[in-house]
């Protein structure tokens, strides 16, 4: 009778754990650990994985990573799973919309693939970079964890420096994707919970010194006439650190700190980014033999009293939210998706987009930078969320840091939100009045904001929150979720915000084509008509500086689910082909267009 082996015994034993003996929940893949992207080199790792979606976690119970290749006839024991042979899946993907079987599949899933290395100790640094990974991704090398990232929407970086193997190395992600109590989001959201590897993954190559992170702006002080650089970096801290922005004339050297921190402020005078002047400007810094770069805009976003000024001009933000989410590709973005999504905003007539509920590809911020539009981005603390956990704190504080070092070179991004339609209770204030802070900690250049709830008892805006933030979001569906029209009216008799008020939300459902009823709710034409009406309210209320209805596509999600919804959300403008347009985009369209003729008529008056 064969030896039984470790592995039989840890197997069976394995069936019975609850907990498993390594500890996965690491969360050390995080934004400390995050690298600078700007014009760097990086080699994809996307193409096929092999794949195996793990119900029951088997694959950490039974320690799938310590597998060793080897030809079936070959092996020992018997085995559940073989990370190295079967199903391949493409990576990036969401597996919901790869295999009918997996549409509804919540749980772990593993995704594996070689990685050939010829050289190592040659000095370089190696990161492997993940664009995303819904929501809690483990990685392991040849076997080994080396951590997991919490949070579905924002990059990740693992330092491999050290552990390849010349020849092949095996790379294992564990991706699992279950709605828990206390993840950011929780368990109830109204957008479909994709899970898996759905951004781009690529090995990146530095020097032994690298730069981190590079934060570059015009200085907030209304003078439009000097540019901050916050740069970090680690390895030989006695290197030189050059900045230059060569059609500025810029070309410095940046003393380092003891911490690798570098802060140079200077005088000059950049054409002014906006919407009708998207001016970037290339940015380089090299540290040592590392050398990084980004195009940059410069322009001040600020609030005083209750306008909204870009670059000390009053802004209506003319505005459309989106969704991640496309039939065929579910959360998987591409260039020709995010630039249709962008000529769809101008055809509506928007200068602005709110980019919901969590942060988008980098990619939609980089084309707004060139488009001249401006953005609201936002991390994912929706609904109701584990307010007194500190975990919970820990993630949302964690996803809302990285989103803002991915993105805080993007002059688009004029607003950071830090939630939406959250209870008004003293746990989410706290929560919230602290995400608010870390947003002017990381970035004192831009707006906070989060959309708000309606105060429907007292038919006023009021929220906590709001002394927290700079601009109120606010979420209201009068004439859809709430009935009495003349209430909006009354919200604007009633209310006094002491700063600018943005409708974040508003809007109906409407069913294009056969499916759709002729009248009545879900219908095209009630759609239409709340949309008459909201314009014809909301145009008299002075203190709203922008909105953003809901939303610009139809978009999936698991909870609608009556005759005329099948499992989508139909508030968008345009159905869920991004082609059909619905009368309501047409009366919206019209209404901006009104709002830009008159702006523009003002501007020549004046
Ligand atoms: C809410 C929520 C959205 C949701 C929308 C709706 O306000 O913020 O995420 O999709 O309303 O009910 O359609």
């Amino acid at each position: 009778m064969l030896e039984r082996s470790h592995l039989a015994d840890n197997a069976l034993q394995a069936l019975h754990d609850e907990d498993y003996d390594v500890p996965f929940n690491t969360q050390s893949l995080n934004h400390a650990g995050m690298v600078f992207m700007g014009g760097r080199a990086s080699t994809s790792l996307d193409g096929d994985w092999t794949f195996c979606v793990d119900l029951l976690d088997t694959g950490l119970r039974q320690k799938w990573f310590s597998m060793l290749p080897e030809a079936p006839e070959e092996r020992t024991e018997p085995w559940d799973y073989d990370p190295y042979t079967g199903e391949t899946v493409p990576v990036p993907s969401n597996w919901a919309t790869l295999k009918e079987k997996w549409y509804f599949f919540e749980g772990s899933s593993w995704y594996t693939r070689p990685l050939d290395v010829e050289t190592i100790d040659d000095g370089k640094r190696l990161f492997l970079r993940l664009g995303a990974a819904s929501y809690d991704c483990k990685i392991f090398l040849n076997g080994v964890f080396l951590g997991n990232h919490y949070g579905a929407s924002t990059p990740f970086f693992v330092e491999l420096t050290g552990k390849l193997k010349r020849g092949r190395n095996w790379i294992m992600a564990c991706v699992n994707n279950t709605r828990t109590r206390d993840r950011v989001p929780m368990r109830n959201t109204d957008w479909f919970n994709y899970g898996g590897l759905y951004r781009e993954t690529a090995l990146v190559e530095t020097p032994a010194s690298v730069i981190r992170d590079l934060f570059v702006y015009l200085v907030p002080d209304g003078s439009y006439s000097r540019i901050c650089a916050e740069i970090a970096v680690d390895g030989d801290l006695d290197l030189p650190l050059t900045l230059s922005i060569p059609e500025l004339g810029v070309d410095l050297t940046c003393p380092v700190d003891e911490n690798g921190h570098a802060r140079v402020e200077f005088a000059a005078s950049p054409e002014l980014w906006g919407p009708e002047t998207p001016v970037l400007y290339n940015v380089t810094a090299t540290f040592g033999d590392d050398r990084v770069s980004d195009r940059v805009g410069f322009r001040q976003i600020e609030r005083r009293g209750t306008e909204i000024l870009l670059n000390g001009k009053p802004v209506f933000l003319r505005g459309i939210s989106v969704h991640e989410d496309d039939a065929e590709l579910g959360k998987v973005t591409n260039e020709e998706d995010l630039r249709r999504r962008f000529e769809h905003a101008r055809e509506l007539g928007c200068n602005y987009l709110r980019l919901a509920h969590y942060p988008h590809h980098e990619r939609a911020a980089e084309i707004a930078d060139e488009l001249g539009f401006l953005l609201w981005e936002e991390i994912p603390v929706y609904w109701a969320i584990d307010f007194a956990n500190p975990a919970t704190y820990r993630d949302a504080q964690n996803q809302l840091i990285e989103l803002i070092k991915r993105d805080r070179n993007r002059a688009s991004v004029v607003i950071w939100s830090v939630g939406n339609e959250n209870p008004d209770t003293d746990d989410r204030l706290t929560f919230m009045r602290g995400l608010a802070d870390t947003c002017r900690k990381f970035d004192p250049t831009r707006l906070t904001s989060a959309a708000c709830l309606v105060n429907h008892a007292r038919n006023r805006i009021e929220d906590r929150l709001a002394e927290c933030i700079d601009v109120i979001g606010l979420n209201e569906y009068y004439g859809w979720y709430e009935e009495n029209f003349d209430d909006l009216a009354a919200i604007g008799e009633n209310s006094n915000p002491d700063r600018p008020v943005v409708i974040s939300e508003t809007g109906a459902d409407g069913v294009i084509g056969p499916k759709g009823p002729e009248k009545g709710l879900f219908s095209e034409d009630y759609m239409a008509e709340v949309y008459r009406n909201q314009i014809a309210t909301l145009r008299q209320l002075d203190y709203v500086k922008g909105m953003s209805p809901w939303i610009l596509y139809d978009f999936r999600v698991e909870r609608r689910q009556n005759i005329f919804q099948n499992g989508y959300n139909h508030k968008g403008l345009i159905a869920a082909d991004k082609k059909t347009k619905k009368k309501a985009f047409h009366i919206l369209a019209d209404y901006y267009r009104q709002l830009a003729e008159g702006e523009e008529n003002a501007r020549k008056a004046s």
